[in-house]
């Protein structure tokens, strides 16, 4: 069963984000990538997006990570960064009772994009991948 219908579906998927996002906007860390940005319009993309890296429907008309996360790149998101915004996600699952070893997966899954997200290199030398090879559809996505 994919992960979209083991965390409940659609309906779960947005109550998570709406947690997930208010702690978001709650963490001078992490809030400021936010300042003045449409949080509904925000939200409603990362539900399309993750519906479709979770193995739901495929809806994502969105931009792809590296040229949605070029202005925060701009403005300083880092690593560091990244790792307090996947922990505030974490602990939206926690909360949300959702069992260990399914948010483990959905972890790895939402981590998987980290490359894209801080725009890195591959670690062979080989140069950036190009916007347009970021996935955009789940079966274009690596199986797992
Ligand atoms: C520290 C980590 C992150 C920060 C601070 C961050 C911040 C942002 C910001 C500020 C935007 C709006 C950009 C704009 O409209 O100009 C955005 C859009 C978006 N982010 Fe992130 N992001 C982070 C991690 C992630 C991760 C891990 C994912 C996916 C798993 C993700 C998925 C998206 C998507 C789908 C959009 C909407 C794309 C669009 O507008 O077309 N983000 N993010």
């Amino acid at each position: 069963m994919s992960l979209y219908r083991q965390l409940g579906g659609g309906e779960a998927i947005q109550v998570a984000l709406d947690l997930f996002y208010g702690k978001v906007m709650a963490d001078p860390r992490v809030s400021g990538f936010f300042d003045g940005m449409d949080m509904e319009r925000i939200k409603l993309k990362q539900m399309a997006f993750l519906t479709m890296a979770f193995g739901g429907p495929d809806a994502y008309d969105g931009r792809t990570l590296r040229a949605a996360h070029r202005r925060p790149l701009e403005q300083g998101l880092d690593e560091k960064r990244f790792e307090i915004y996947m922990d505030l996600f974490r602990e939206t699952l926690d909360e949300l009772g959702v069992p260990d070893e399914l948010a483990g997966q959905v972890m790895d899954v939402a981590c998987g994009h980290r490359g894209d997200v801080l725009a890195l290199a591959g670690g062979d030398g080989t140069p950036d991948r190009a916007d347009s090879e970021t996935p955009r559809r789940s079966r274009d996505l690596p199986a797992g």
